[in-house]
């Protein structure tokens, strides 16, 4: 059975006299080069996984609304005027923030009863948390009748994301999980929000390995990189350090402390190397786009300082097998994947080597997934 008719069924068992539920989807992403540039007003390069979060809703008839997770069989409730909410620090977090992001937005709400389940592992790196709030909101607003523009919803998901459950991340993953497009990666401007869907060429798979690590410093320490670029930005005289290019930065460097200089450093060689990258695939090029990705994680372990030994590890292994273009440490950093881009050919010797050398060393069974671009959120008809 699919995941969208496991959530439609469990939603006509529990709450089944409340009339058939309608079901939406929202992937999660992978990011090919561009990490921590989103929140610096830089540029990226997701595409939205074949993973996808669903969820199965119906209106009710007042103002509560009731979620059950599929998953872990929670079920968690909460009032859409319940104007004291403080998050809890759990799943239900992403449901209740976009709500209250929603309507704070202008979208009035009606009360309705859901059903999530996610096929982007919690935690994984993949996104997991855009990909239930895309879900959610898409069927919160469903379920009043209401249409809302795409990238409303992408902002909307972000601000829940910053305002309550309280990591001031950027808004690639909502924008990836709103705007997907099969087959292609989407080259973003976080400054305009306009971006160009670039096709992932044929003969090349995007391989995304699970270290299985989490570190525990993540959160914390993602807000920490912003307030840092916020205070390089605001020594340099610019609204974000995507205003300054290369070369400026070469001249002006000195003007930051040691740390904000890497920090810096890292950002602004990073929306280059997004340019480059970009500038590779149009041109076919895939091996300007792997050193571009290599390039980018030694700058996010070197001077951004967010890797950790398990993906320096990851990342190495996949560099040195043939037919590896590329292999970076991918999203918020200190654990999580890697993401790969690997010859078709080279896909089958690659799963049979990276992961066995890879727990040798770590005592870890790592998770591996191909992953297909594909569409952004939408709903499901059944
Ligand atoms: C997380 C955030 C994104 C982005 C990446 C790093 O995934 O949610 O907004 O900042 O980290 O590139």
């Amino acid at each position: 059975m699919t995941r969208a008719a496991a959530v439609a069924e469990e939603f006509e068992r529990r709450f089944g006299g409340e009339g058939r539920p309608r079901v939406f989807r929202a992937p999660g992403r992978v990011n090919l080069i561009g990490e921590h540039t989103d929140y610096n007003e830089g540029f990226v390069m997701p595409a939205a996984t074949d993973l996808a979060a669903f969820a199965a809703v119906a209106a009710a008839d007042d103002r509560r609304v009731s979620v059950v997770s599929l998953d872990i069989n929670e079920e968690f409730s909460f009032d859409l005027d319940d104007a004291d909410a403080e998050r809890r620090g759990e799943w239900g977090d992403y449901v209740q923030g976009v709500a209250l992001a929603l309507e704070a937005g202008g979208f009035r709400l009606r009360g309705a009863r859901l059903v999530v389940s996610s096929e982007v592992t919690m935690g994984s790196g993949l996104s997991s948390s855009a990909a239930l709030e895309v879900a959610s909101a898409r069927a919160l607003l469903g379920a009043a009748g209401l249409e809302a523009e795409p990238l409303a919803v992408a902002r909307l998901c972000q601000r829940a994301e910053n305002e309550f459950v309280g990591v001031r991340s950027g808004i690639m993953d909502q924008y990836a999980a709103c705007f997907g497009r099969e087959g292609h990666a989407l080259l973003l401007d976080c400054r305009s929000l306009e971006s160009r869907a670039l096709p992932v060429p044929e003969g090349v798979r995007i391989v995304v390995c699970n270290t299985m690590v989490k570190h525990s410093l993540a959160g914390g320490e993602y807000n920490r990189r912003r307030a840092d670029c916020e205070e390089a930005a605001r020594l340099l005289g610019v609204r974000a350090l995507r205003d300054v290019g290369a070369e400026e930065f070469a001249r002006r460097a000195d003007e930051l402390p040691e740390r904000l200089r890497r920090r810096a450093r890292h950002v602004i060689t990073e929306n280059a190397r997004v340019g480059e990258a970009a500038a590779a695939l149009t041109a076919s090029d895939l091996g300007a786009f792997g050193r571009a990705m290599n390039e980018s994680h030694f700058s996010l372990r070197d001077d951004y300082e967010v890797s950790c030994a398990e993906l320096d590890l990851m990342a190495e292994l996949g560099r040195r097998r043939p037919g590896v273009h590329g292999a970076r440490m991918m999203g918020g950093g200190f654990g999580g994947c890697t993401v790969n881009l690997v010859e078709e050919g080279a896909v089958e010797g690659f799963f049979g080597e990276v992961p066995a050398a890879y727990e040798r060393e770590t005592g870890l069974k790592p998770a591996l997934y191909v992953c297909r671009a594909s569409e952004g959120a939408s709903e499901v008809t059944l």
